[in-house]
């Protein structure tokens, strides 16, 4: 039985056997169910959804999490080498800030019935995604500027519309994580302009960094509408509200100008301000490019992977003696031979 909280007060979820998904009471059920999204009620998990919603929301929210976690790699690897003290302390912070994001994504997964160790199992065989972003390289510190700015910025486009969602527990932590995305994005702004008003070596450490970030960001909104084969069910059910080209579009809108007011250029021949509609023109990222490194064939999936999959196998113990002590404590304490000292 799985227990969360609604404003503090622990609410059990009952297993739930999946309801029959045809017939007459279904489809009455499915269409209560609609008429609640269309009047902007939030879904909470113990009321009644379509098993495809909740198939839906596991996967996003398991794949955001997931990708929080990994999230944290490409930049996490400056900390050692950050330029400055406050520099440093401002990464830790930053990057802190995405591991308990991933956490809190894991917890509003769970409501929906799913456990941790299911969805981390799953993205530790390979079987679940996580955003393509991380799985390009970090060579410089200028990479550090880029990403808090370009991939920060893009991710608050995105998750300022998934707070506006119909799944409740997903819409508040999308609330949450935003106010802290909105740190990460000024921080990533203070150390991008820094480099691009400083010295001409500084200049153009900052410039290949856009030229390596400006693609992937554009790619984390998702593949063009045209092949983006859960949108329609996700709109349907406002679990997004808008498709992924809209929120693409409005990132060039808001970064493109921002980048161009520095000085510095974007790596798109095409890009150019559209007067009639007040919109940015661009280029579209490489598809082939994201859907081979979504395979696993980018430049830091495996190194990714491979990272990933250590820390779960070197964090065993922990997991281990903090279950054996959760047991001792629900048989009513006692010497079990898995007594563990300070745990
Ligand atoms: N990276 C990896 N896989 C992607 C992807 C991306 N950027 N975009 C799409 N895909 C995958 C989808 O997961 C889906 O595969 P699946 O069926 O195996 O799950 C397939 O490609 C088809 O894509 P769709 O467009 O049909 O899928 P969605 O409608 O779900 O759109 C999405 C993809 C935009 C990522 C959407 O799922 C979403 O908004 N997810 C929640 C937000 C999220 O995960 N953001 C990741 C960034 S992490 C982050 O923001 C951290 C911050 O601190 C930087």
């Amino acid at each position: 039985m799985i227990t969360y909280r609604i404003q503090g007060h622990p609410v059990p979820v009952p297993e739930q056997a999946p309801p029959p998904q045809e017939g007459p009471e279904y489809e009455a059920r499915l269409a209560e169910f609609e008429a609640r999204i269309a009047r902007g009620e939030k879904i909470e998990p113990t009321d009644w959804m379509p098993e495809e919603y909740r198939r839906q929301l596991i996967r996003m929210i398991s794949q955001h999490a997931h990708s929080e976690i990994v999230g944290m790699l490409p930049e996490g690897k400056w900390i050692p080498h950050a330029p400055t003290l406050r520099r440093k302390l401002i990464l830790i912070a930053k990057v802190q800030d995405e591991g308990g994001h991933g956490q809190l994504l894991y917890r509003a997964a769970e409501t929906l019935g799913i456990s941790r160790e299911e969805m981390i199992e799953a993205f530790l065989a390979g079987k679940a995604k996580y955003s393509v972003v991380f799985n390009y390289p970090t060579p410089t510190w200028a990479d550090v500027a880029a990403i808090g700015l370009l991939i920060d910025g893009a991710a608050v486009v995105n998750q300022l519309m998934l707070a506006q969602g119909s799944y409740g527990p997903y819409a508040r932590a999308m609330k949450r994580i935003c106010y802290e995305e909105s740190f990460h994005i000024k921080q990533g702004y203070d150390a991008f302009v820094a480099l691009a008003t400083g010295t001409p070596a500084q200049r153009q450490m900052i410039q290949e960094a856009v030229n390596r970030w400006w693609y992937p960001a554009l790619m984390l909104f998702g593949p063009p509408d045209r092949d983006s084969v859960h949108t329609p069910t996700l709109l349907r059910w406002r679990i997004k509200t808008k498709t992924n080209d809209q929120l693409r579009q409005e990132f060039v809108d808001q970064y493109a100008p921002m980048v161009l007011r520095l000085g510095l250029t974007i790596p798109d021949p095409n890009l150019r301000y559209d007067p009639e509609t007040g919109h940015w023109r661009f280029s579209e990222p490489d598809w082939e490019e994201f859907w081979r490194v979504i395979k696993g064939d980018g430049p830091c999936n495996a190194e990714r992977m491979a990272v990933r999959r250590r820390a779960h196998e070197e964090g065993r113990w922990v997991r281990e003696a903090l279950t054996a002590k959760a047991a001792q404590r629900t048989n009513g304490g006692g010497n079990g031979r898995y007594a563990v000292a300070g745990l």
